[in-house]
């Protein structure tokens, strides 16, 4: 039977379908499944990720070491690496008693506009899924399983709940699945999440095609999940192959997955095949009572851990351009070094998304790495030169607790108008959310939650003021009301939480002290949340004390990107531009100095209209939370950036694939309007990006000096694709220090009009010397999809391997027989 079969076989059979251990199959509570004793299978804690692990209570004082983004650890095309992070997530993971967690993300950024493309690996779907499968084998070599996500085409925010993709089935085969059959084959997570998307019309988590093909054609032995709410009907879920609906209390599976076997709309063999899959994953985590709990591969030790992010970090960091190798900073040569931008001193280290981390220890700002790693011996001068271009929580701004306390205090009241406090506490942020039961009233029951934050004003000050939640919020400055603001609509709740929407008012606050209140009024719900900021106005413009200091310093590090609100879950950008004042700073800056070093703190591909103005233009993404020393030390050349994008970087969004189309009415959205995307689209397109995918200098050059193929191919099931297939690659450091290289291949079937991505290889070589990188080509690369009989084939004939540097890159083109 295919696993999205509907059959009356439980009909059919005298006696009662068998619903041993369909509790299993809801979940729990918002972040745990339900145990069975019968099957002895104990709760099972799954937590996001992937760029840390996040607190269960959603409580900022529960820390865990911020990983670099999905984009960051792309672009270091080093998958040993990237399993060390893996690991030590994994690590975090069973610290906290976690048994999956919600990553990595396997989707892809189609346009730089993807609202959630910080978490995605990359552009091509081989570099996604292989660095992909290796953060899985990190994660469970401890113990602990990846939960992949989300299958399939969730690549655009919009509308996410409700949005459908429409895919041409090759493109989803050799696209969009591939990085999600890739981590199957080679690293087996122990789960998959199905997306909140429609794909060709039907839910993912009700889509049985989908589904056949995950358990069907790849023998795919774990448990699929449904994104969090994602489910919208229990037979047409079930039938579809789906086992677990999560977050609980269960409202579609659990009991109800039982009485639709019960009532012969779905066959029992399914609920057995749900039942199984989950009991399989307790064995694998060490919830089944009786079993053994996996021993993890290697502990590590927290030096070793901050070690691996450390590294992760610097290799991540892509040298865009170098001119007059103004980098590594000559530190004999500089008496004052100015440090300017906003994230400098405050780093954006991750997206607006649910799955936000609190940074464990120390972190320490690029500012402050700096100063410490050149010493005493020079001055280090800083100023901001931009004002922060989202809001900020109250607590950043200097907010204290009617007692005095540093922080807010935070309340529950009962609903209407009573003063019965029923939870009271000071707190170190002003947004805050609960799934399930709200503290000191419990779940399923209306209420108030209420922020209130002092201040003291030296003078009068204009401040934008936001206030929003899952009910009526209502914002107070001083016990007048300013601002009332409606519930938001009840779709995508995950959204709307994760998005922590605010409406805004500007108020000219009055000099001395001054009482800031937020008060949301709920209803029953699965998730409250409510969320207080606010933006200070600057009185002056930041820009000149910066461009000031700028002309008197011998060097300029301008560190300019994205703040935590600029690129978001459930909402997408409308430009890859950065914000206005960063752009402003930087082009400012350029006019007055002579050497201006620009850092990029965003992760995804950005425009970057002043590059042409500047000396070095370094990318570092959301590099982790060793993002500051990491930093320093390739300013100082104590490490080399040896990383490659893993995203092509347009000239102007015009160019951006599928740029002016979006959902329409029915809110499909027609993937063929960017398809080919990222380099294929660039390259194939005739409008060149401006940094190609795959590109990235280093601190010395390098030569291509002959590429040969050397192939030994076997013709396996055409699912299989082509084995055997090797390209030796020469290369020659024609510079002065040693570095590290990352050789790419990229191969065109016979017919075709463009290169596809097929394999890499990075090489260590050291200042005049030359070596050979063997490049093992990735067999899936060498099939097509044919839609028109549904199986896959190899073009035969004569394929070209395009051996370089860069997607763009002519390189050295070498013949196989197929
Ligand atoms: C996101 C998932 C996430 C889940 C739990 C959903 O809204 O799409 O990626 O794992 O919430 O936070």
């Amino acid at each position: 039977m295919t696993a999205g079969a509907t059959t009356r076989e439980a009909e059919a059979s005298d006696a009662a379908p068998d619903l041993t251990g369909a509790e299993l199959t809801g979940g729990l509570n918002g972040w745990s499944t339900s145990a069975s004793a019968v099957m002895g299978v104990e709760e099972m804690v799954l937590l996001d990720g992937p760029l840390g692990i996040v607190s269960k209570a959603m409580d900022e004082r529960d820390t865990s070491l911020i990983m670099p983004s999905g984009t960051a650890l792309g672009a270091t095309w080093d998958p040993e690496l990237v399993s060390d992070v893996g690991q030590v997530i994994g690590q975090q993971g069973v610290e906290r008693g976690v048994s999956a967690i919600l990553g990595p993300n396997l989707n892809m950024p189609r346009s730089p506009l993807t609202g959630r493309g910080f978490e995605m690996f990359s552009e091509d779907p081989l570099l996604t899924g292989i660095l992909g499968a290796a953060w899985v084998d990190g994660v469970q070599s401890q113990g602990v399983g990846s939960c992949t996500k989300h299958v399939v085409a969730n690549d655009t925010e919009t509308e996410r709940r409700r949005m459908n993709s429409r895919v041409e089935p090759a493109t989803l085969r050799e696209t969009y699945l591939r990085p999600f059959e890739t981590a199957v084959r080679s690293a087996n997570p122990w789960m998959l999440m199905m997306a909140y998307n429609r794909v060709n019309g039907t839910h993912c988590s009700q889509n049985a095609e989908l589904i056949g093909v995950l358990k069907d054609e790849w023998k795919y032995d774990g448990v699929v999940v449904s994104d969090w709410y994602g489910v919208d009907d229990t037979v047409a879920a079930a039938n579809a192959g789906l086992d677990l609906e999560m977050p609980g209390p269960a409202t579609h599976f659990g009991a109800r997955f039982g009485e639709a076997v019960a009532a012969g709309d779905v066959a029992q063999p399914r609920l057995s095949d749900a039942v199984e899959r989950l009991t399989r994953l307790a064995d694998r985590t060490g919830r089944r009572s009786g079993g053994t709990s996996p021993a993890p591969s290697r502990l590590r030790s927290q030096h070793e851990q901050r070690a691996i992010l450390n590294k992760a970090a610097s290799r991540s960091f892509v040298l865009l351009k170098n001119k007059d190798d103004v980098l590594p900073l000559d530190l004999s040569g500089i008496r004052t070094l100015a440090v300017v931008g906003p994230n400098a001193s405050k780093p954006c280290f991750q997206g607006g998304t649910f799955a936000t981390v609190r940074p464990e220890g120390d972190v320490v700002s690029p500012l402050e790495a700096i100063r410490a790693a050149v010493g005493p011996g020079l001055e280090v001068l800083y100023e901001p030169g931009a004002a922060p271009s989202s809001a900020l929580p109250l607590t950043d701004l200097g907010s204290t607790a009617p007692d005095g306390t540093p922080g807010v205090l935070l309340e529950v009241l009962p609903a209407g108008e009573a003063e019965d406090v029923l939870y009271s506490e000071v707190r170190q942020a002003s947004a805050f959310v609960w799934f399930g039961p709200v503290p000191g009233l419990g779940a399923g029951v209306p209420g108030r939650a209420r922020i209130t934050a002092n201040f003291t004003f030296p003078n009068a000050t204009r401040w934008t003021l936001g206030a929003g939640g899952t009910g009526v919020s209502s914002l107070r400055v001083d016990g007048t009301e300013v601002l009332e603001v409606p519930p938001p609509a009840p779709d995508d709740v995950m959204g709307v939480v994760a998005r922590a929407e605010t409406q805004e008012i500007a108020l000219e606050l009055p000099q001395g002290k001054v009482e800031v209140v937020v008060e949301m009024a709920f209803q029953p719900g699965r998730v409250q949340a409510i969320t207080a900021v606010a933006t200070p106005e600057e009185e002056t413009d930041p820009l000149a004390a910066a461009v000031d200091l700028a002309a008197r310093a011998d060097a300029v590090v301008v560190v300019i990107g994205d703040q935590q609100g600029s690129s978001r879950e459930s909402a997408d950008r409308t430009t890859a531009a950065l914000d206005t004042a960063s752009d402003r700073l930087v082009a400012a800056v350029a006019e007055v100095a002579t050497e201006t070093i620009v850092v990029v703190n965003a992760s995804r591909a950005v425009l970057l209209p002043w590059a042409d103005n500047v000396k070095a233009v370094l990318m570092a993404w959301f590099p982790g939370q060793e993002f500051g020393p990491a930093l320093a030390a390739v300013l100082a050349g104590k490490e080399a950036p040896s990383g490659r994008l893993p995203v092509s970087f347009p000239w102007r969004d015009e160019d951006i694939p599928g740029w002016g189309t979006g959902l329409d009415a029915e809110l499909t959205l027609d993937y063929a309007a960017g398809e080919p995307m990222g380099y294929r689209h660039f390259e194939g397109s005739g409008r060149k990006s401006r940094y190609s995918f795959g590109y990235g200098l280093g601190y010395t050059t390098f030569e291509l000096v002959d590429a040969v193929t050397s192939t030994s191919p076997t013709r396996q099931d055409p699912a299989d694709g082509v084995d055997g297939i090797i390209v030796r690659a020469t290369v020659s450091n024609t510079g002065d220090t040693q570095g590290r290289d990352v050789l790419q291949a990229y191969a065109k079937a016979p017919g075709e009009a463009d290169f596809r991505f097929v394999g890499f290889k990075a090489i260590d070589i050291a200042p005049g010397e030359a070596a050979e990188a063997k490049i093992a080509l990735d067999p899936l690369g060498f099939r097509r999809w044919n839609s028109s009989n549904a199986e896959w084939s190899i073009p035969s004939g004569e394929w070209e391997i395009r051996v370089a540097r860069n997607a763009s890159d002519m390189g050295i083109l070498c013949r196989i027989a197929l």
